[in-house]
């Protein structure tokens, strides 16, 4: 952007939910966020599940041209963020500090590469972030969420394709560490590196959503009613505390990582569904394994994991391989993931044991039209005929109503797209810079 003083500089962006197949927990450094192991997602569609980032820099909003010494400028430059409607302090020395700072400068590198460039380096920034879901629904939304505020940044400096998409990633990392996985779609790696400055901690794609573009997810959020510990502390009193940890660091990581990047490469879901299991399992072994214990996963948690290995039990005992796999981050929900063509008995199964789950059918499953709303109380779902033969129906109780609270059926997506440039029907700033 070169552009006007009248000039709107201002960029609006979504960004995906990705949810890991290897999971992430532990930092080497808690500073710039390096992990003690790499991790690898699946991005979610984000027709389905997403952040949405406007991002404006206006002189008015503070200008640092107007001060020489660069500390007077700085007390005079007034960034303000809102999250969900909510004012968000920018701390000093806090996470979203960081990620504006490190943007800002690869900004200042190219005005001054290119004079001609309208200064936006210079001015203070506006943020506006809403997510489509709820918090309420018990997803995380930071990885998403700082997605959005790297990819609307990235956009409003016109920093791409000049800044690759893993080099953002190093700069989202240090806002949530899984939201570097974010900033692309598909089948994504987050290579933890070696190095002490981070400068080899960034996010690559193992495989576009093309390559592999029939793997769905059902997010099972299931009723909790205390909060659980939050991950950023959960994490390190089990680095702190967990032998199994190192166990898990050095021996188990490393080799799952070379086996389902070869899964994902053959399309192997049977592969690719036993390391997601073993490996949602291993994570919450070592959560059990902290002190004071961590847990995450309740009674319903367990129940969909009985569920699941019993299916899959029934679908080898015919020689037909796994029909679906389960995984659970630091809470209780469940996400199955699942070739599309599994998923309709997958949904009346889970609907039959979990009756009552709100759910807006993304993909006309149930036939009454694509993202029919189906509410609370409803008759109880009988179990689908093509079930594997041999499954074990008593495996487990039909649970209470509501005990799954909402499913919501997704699959493989993209990375993050540019909704609008300037300003326009997208925008969540106002003219005058508010929400
Ligand atoms: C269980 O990325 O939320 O979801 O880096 O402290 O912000 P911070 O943690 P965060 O941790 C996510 C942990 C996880 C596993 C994963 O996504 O890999």
């Amino acid at each position: 952007m070169t552009g006007s003083a009248e000039e709107i500089y201002q960029a609006t962006c979504s960004a995906p939910v990705n949810i890991a197949v290897i999971k992430y927990w532990g930092k080497r450094d808690t500073s710039l966020i390096l992990p003690t192991n790499d991790s690898l997602s699946v991005t979610l569609d984000q027709d389905h599940l997403r952040s949405v980032t406007t991002a404006r820099a206006d002189p008015s909003f503070g200008d640092l041209s107007s001060y020489p010494d660069a500390d007077a400028a700085a007390a005079h430059l007034t960034d303000r963020l809102w999250l969900n409607g909510e004012e968000e302090l920018i701390k000093p020395d806090g996470r979203l500090r960081r990620c504006i700072d490190e943007m800002r400068k690869l900004r200042a590198a190219k005005e001054s590469k290119d004079p001609s460039l309208a200064s936006l380096s210079k001015w203070g920034l506006r943020i506006c972030s809403e997510n489509n879901f709820p918090t309420a629904a018990g997803l995380a939304s930071s990885a998403s969420g700082f997605a959005a505020l790297i990819a609307s940044l990235a956009a409003l400096y016109e920093l791409q394709p000049e800044v690759s998409s893993s080099q953002l990633s190093r700069i989202a990392r240090q806002g949530s560490g899984s939201a570097c996985r974010s900033l692309f779609g598909g089948y994504v790696a987050w290579q933890g590196g070696k190095e002490a400055d981070g400068s080899d901690s960034l996010a690559v794609e193992v495989a576009p959503k093309s390559h592999w573009p029939d793997l769905h997810a059902l997010i099972c959020v299931v009723s909790d009613a205390k909060k659980g510990t939050p991950s950023t502390a959960g994490m390190q009193r089990t680095v702190q505390t967990s032998p199994l940890l190192q166990h898990r660091i050095k021996e188990v990581v490393p080799e799952r990582m070379a086996k389902i990047t070869e899964a994902i490469q053959k399309r192997d879901f049977d592969t690719f569904a036993a390391i997601t299991m073993a490996d949602s399992n291993n994570f919450h072994a070592c959560c059990l394994d902290t002190s004071p214990p961590i847990f995450y996963m309740n009674d319903v948690s367990r129940s969909i994991v009985q569920l699941v290995e019993e299916i899959n039990r029934a679908s080898e005992a015919e020689g037909l391989g796994k029909k679906l796999a389960y995984t659970y981050d630091a809470g209780p929900n469940a996400v199955l993931y699942a070739p599309k063509e599994n998923m309709p008995a997958i949904l009346q199964t889970i609907r039959h044991y979990f009756p009552s789950a709100d759910f807006d059918d993304t993909f006309n499953i149930l036939g009454n039209g694509a993202n029919a709303s189906h509410r609370g109380a409803q008759e109880p779902q009988g179990l689908p005929s093509d079930l594997p033969k041999g499954f074990n129906q008593g495996v487990i109780p039909v649970h209470e109503p509501g005990s799954v609270r909402r499913l919501i059926h997704t699959q493989v997506g993209g990375s993050p797209r540019v909704l609008e440039r300037g300003a326009g029907s997208e925008a969540l700033l106002k003219d005058d810079g508010t929400p």
